[in-house]
Order: C-alpha cells, then structure tokens, then sequence
C-alpha cells in the first residue's frame, strides 16, 4: 500500500500524521498489518475476537476473556507473569506484522485474538466466520483523557507534550488512531444488535459497576460457563486493576517488542469519570452534545 496516495491529517505534533482509509484514521506503522489482516485472516469458528477502540479497556478484557477461558489451567498463574498483552496479542499489531498467515493457526481452538480494527473494514472477515467478537467501549470523555495520557508517555513527548486542547480538538474532529471514535463504536454496536449470538457488546462503566452479573454473562455466552459465584469472583479479584497493576511484568519500564511504549503505560488508574480531573465544563458539553448527536440519535444513550 502506497501511504502517498492516502489522505492524511495532522495528529499530534508537528510530524505525527494519520492516513485515512475506509472513512478510518489509521496510524502509518500499522496501515501494512491491517491490510494482511482483512485480506488474509480467516478466522475459525472456535476463534474469539476481542475488538475496541484504543483506551477502552482492551487490556482489562484481554485478561478477563484469557482467565475465562484458561480458567482450568492456572490463568492466574500466566497473568502475574505474563502482560496481558502478550497473552492475547493484537491482530495487527503482533500476529500479522511480517507474515501473511497467523500464526500456530492449525489444531488449536479458542484462540484468543483482539483487534482495533474497525468493523466497517473487518466486516466481510467476520461477516463469513461465526467466530466470536466481544467488544468492550468506554465513556468518550475517560477514552480521550486515557489516550492523552498514554501518547504523552511516548518517549518524544518529553520534547513537545501533547497539550490538552489539540487532544480535544483532535478527538471531537474523530481524528485519532482508528477514529472517529463514534463510527467505531456504531460499527460494532449494530453488528451486536444484528448477531447477538456471535457478539457480545460491553462497556467499561459496566464491568466496573457489577463485574460479577457481566463476567459470568461473558462465560455464558463464550461457551465457558460458571459453576458457581465464588469462580466468577475468583477471576474478576485476578483481573482486577489492583491485582494486575501491581504484577512486576505489568510494571515494567521496558517496552515490548512489538510497541514503543513500555508495558506499565497501559496501566494508569483505572477509574470511571477520571475526565472531570481534566475537561472543563465546556469541554464537557461540547463532548456531551456530541455524543447526542452520534449516539443518542443511532438510539444508542450512552457516554453522556
Ligand atoms: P486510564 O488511563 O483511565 O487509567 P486499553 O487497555 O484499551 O489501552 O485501556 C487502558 C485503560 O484501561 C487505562 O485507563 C487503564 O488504566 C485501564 N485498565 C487497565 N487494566 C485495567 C483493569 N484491570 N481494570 C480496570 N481498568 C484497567
């Protein structure tokens, strides 16, 4: 693919560009791998696929949907040794980067997969597969603090931050990596409303207001059910921010190899409404009025 011949804008900084691609602003490093995957993966039936946008939660589900399903075999003992991350690896960030097959794909089943690829160009990879996608989504306001956060962790940050505003004004203009925002979260939400049997919609907000009735929901439907409470209990307690945020490979400066940023940036604290620390009054209503018109409109209240 020819970046040359793609639209692109400004990101952050003065270099930072996104190329945009199916109506989605992509990051260059990635354009390559996405390609590979919506051309080439094929998932198996048995396949779950964990889809978000970028801040939302992906590595809280990521152990989640890696503990259900690894329950039996000491899942909890993996994860305080093992960054979610790389227990779960990223389509287009770690399977599809050289190569045009996944990986170890033959005679293993429940392979655990995510993605931040829109559905809008995933759509006839999942279309044709009855693979299973759980989707977690955030609060508009936590995933543009979150995301400001993380890039001002970036390395190059220290000599010309992120300010606080451009964030804003990037964000409310859908431009971010894998945005807009709202047309991600629309793509997967309808594909939920269309196949619920094969997509599991979920939000941040929820699985931290009453993890226990959403956790064992999510066994149900990926085919690992509960015997009991105290299991249910036992996996959300090992995959909780605490639990996780103190593991030693989880608070690690170091950066893995497939990312620039070290493996304790994708921890930082986890709250619900951590935005109010941040936005302004006005910042808020100009997210909030957006967020009616992008989803409230659709039917779907949510993010306000
Ligand atoms: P904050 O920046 O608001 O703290 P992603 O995994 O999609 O990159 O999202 C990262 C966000 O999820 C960060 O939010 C991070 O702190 C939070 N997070 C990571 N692990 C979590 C967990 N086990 N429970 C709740 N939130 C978690």
């Amino acid at each position: 693919m020819d970046l040359s011949t793609l639209p692109k804008e400004n990101w952050w900084g003065d270099h930072d560009y996104l190329y945009k691609v199916g109506g989605f602003w992509l990051l260059p490093q990635f354009i390559q791998s996405i390609y590979r995957v919506v051309k080439y993966f094929k998932p198996m039936p048995s396949d779950i696929i964990l889809a978000s946008y970028p801040k939302t939660g992906t590595t809280w589900l990521k152990s989640l949907v890696f503990s259900i399903v690894h329950r039996s075999s000491n899942s909890k003992h993996r994860l305080s040794l093992n960054h979610p991350h790389d227990l779960v690896p990223t389509l287009e960030v770690q399977v599809f980067t050289t190569s045009n097959i996944a990986p170890s794909s033959e005679n293993q089943s429940n392979r655990i997969f995510s993605t931040h690829i829109p559905y809008q160009l995933l759509s006839e990879t999942l279309d044709s597969s009855e693979c299973r996608v759980v989707y977690v989504t955030r609060n508009p306001k936590d995933t543009l603090v979150s995301t400001w956060h993380f890039v001002n962790k970036w390395k190059k940050a220290m000599d010309y931050p992120w300010q606080l505003n451009l964030a804003i004004d990037k964000f409310c203009q859908g431009l971010s990596p894998c945005g807009p925002y709202y047309d991600h979260v629309m793509g997967y939400k309808k594909l939920s409303m269309e196949r619920p049997t094969n997509v599991f919609f979920i939000t941040y907000e929820e699985l931290r207001v009453d993890p226990i009735t959403h956790v064992k929901r999510l066994g149900e439907f990926l085919g690992f059910p509960f015997e009991g409470d105290e299991q249910v209990q036992e996996v959300v307690n090992s995959c909780s921010f605490e639990v996780l945020s103190n593991y030693e490979v989880n608070r690690s400066e170091e950066s893995p190899t497939w990312f620039q940023l070290p493996y304790n940036s994708f921890f930082r604290k986890g709250d619900v409404g951590d935005h109010k620390n941040y936005l302004s009054d006005e910042t808020i209503e100009r997210i909030d009025a957006l967020t009616r018109q992008k989803f409230h409109s659709l039917g779907f209240n949510y993010g306000t």
